[in-house]
């Protein structure tokens, strides 16, 4: 081959790769890879099972191609261990080529992973931890759970306006127990309410026995309690076993130990029980009774909060992606996700564009039966509601 004859061969075929590429199908694009890191062994494996449901669920409705871009999720256990989501995210990143981390079971597997997104440029998407602080972490992190401090505020004026007045509290000794704790404290003293006692149970493996019974001998007017989601179902039956629901003493709470996932298994103990939080699968709209039986008819058991945490997770990456026309660029993606309004199964949501937090309603639910199985049922609606957190340390 002359030199002329080599760049004419040279010419023809780098033509040929653009046109190529140019009219390429959009799907033959790269995949837009997802790393979803979640508990699915441990303590909290109920929750990290209600994630990975609530987005395949999504995907099967909505199909796994979006803006011509197929999406891939790779799913990987952390066990609600923070160093374990800290070193899934970095092999996520770095060897399987995700532009984009979600999930998180926990507080602290949040926080753990923020420096990694920030490094990355890519967003995070935190649809369980509760903690007001996560999303201050890193400016790549958006939130579509809650804030403690958005429940605990809500119910901590209830029980003042209720009447109660002497309250003790039991609550998970990690950061979202604390935030519970501070914010329901902050609320129910302002309205005139008494803490008899502070109780704290570990988070990991905790046994509420010993603490039920300085509940019982305190003799409050109600118990305040947060424990994580995946704990209520082992909490309610101790808190039945030591019979303090047949001493009077009324749960209330941020709707955490109510999960919608194990009330199936909890006994008439939980009969009455007040909390404020996001969702009930009880919610009365056209949207959820399509959510509670899409996802029974998938898994056979109802979704509680987590699983809409997860559901309202993946839609947000998508109608994202949507957005950006396909690009996975990380800053396109937080700014196209910013403002973001849709309706989910808890009601209307959005995204706060100054924080990156859910904004959402938040009801007053108590537990009755309807139809022989017990429920949180929605009685008084707060519209709007954004983190009390932010500023407020
Ligand atoms: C948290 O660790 O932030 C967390 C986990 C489960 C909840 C609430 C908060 O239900």
């Amino acid at each position: 081959m002359t030199a002329r004859t080599g760049l004419a061969f040279r010419i023809l075929a780098s033509t040929f790769l653009t046109l190529g590429t140019a009219l390429a199908p959009a799907a033959a694009q790269e995949p837009f890879r997802i790393g979803l890191i979640i508990p699915l062994t441990g303590g909290q494996a109920s929750t990290g099972k209600q994630l990975d449901n609530a987005v395949k669920l999504y995907m099967r409705q909505h199909g796994d191609v979006v803006a011509g871009r197929k999406i891939e999720v790779i799913v990987r256990d952390d066990s609600a261990n923070p160093d374990t989501a800290k070193r899934l995210a970095q092999e996520l990143i770095v060897n399987d080529g995700v532009q984009l981390i979600a999930g998180f079971g926990i507080t602290p597997a949040a926080l753990a992973a923020a420096p990694l997104a920030t490094q990355a440029k890519i967003p995070e998407i935190v649809m369980l931890a509760g903690t007001s602080v996560i999303t201050e972490r890193s400016p790549y992190i958006v939130r579509t759970s809650f804030t403690l401090a958005q429940s605990s505020t809500i119910i901590g004026d209830w029980a003042a306006r209720s009447g109660l007045k002497r309250i003790v509290t039991l609550t998970s000794d990690y950061a979202p127990g604390n935030e519970a704790l501070q914010f329901f404290k902050a609320r129910f003293t302002a309205g005139g309410g008494e803490i008899a006692e502070e109780i704290k149970a570990p988070l990991v493996n905790p046994d509420f026995a010993p603490f039920l019974q300085r509940v019982r001998d305190a003799k409050p007017d109600a118990l305040f309690v947060f424990v994580p989601g995946g704990q209520g179902g082992n909490f309610m039956r101790q808190f039945s076993e030591r019979g303090l629901d047949k001493a009077g003493i009324k749960v209330i709470g941020p709707g955490d130990v109510m999960d919608d996932d194990l009330m199936g298994g909890m006994s008439d103990a939980a009969l009455g029980t007040v909390t404020a939080h996001m969702y009930s699968a009880a919610h009365d709209s056209a949207l959820n009774k399509a959510f509670v039986g899409a996802y029974k008819a998938a898994f056979g058991s109802r979704p509680g909060f987590v699983a809409v945490g997860g559901y309202d997770g993946i839609h947000l990456v998508y109608a994202a992606l949507k957005k950006t026309g396909g690009s996975g660029d990380g800053d396109a993606l937080v700014a196209a996700m910013k403002g973001m309004a849709w309706e989910s199964p808890r009601g209307p949501v959005s995204i706060d564009p100054d924080t990156r937090d859910i904004v959402q309603n938040i009801y007053i639910r108590k537990v009755e039966k309807r139809d022989g199985e017990l429920y949180n049922i929605e009685f008084q609606t707060f519209d709007s509601v954004k983190d009390p957190g932010k500023g407020a340390k």
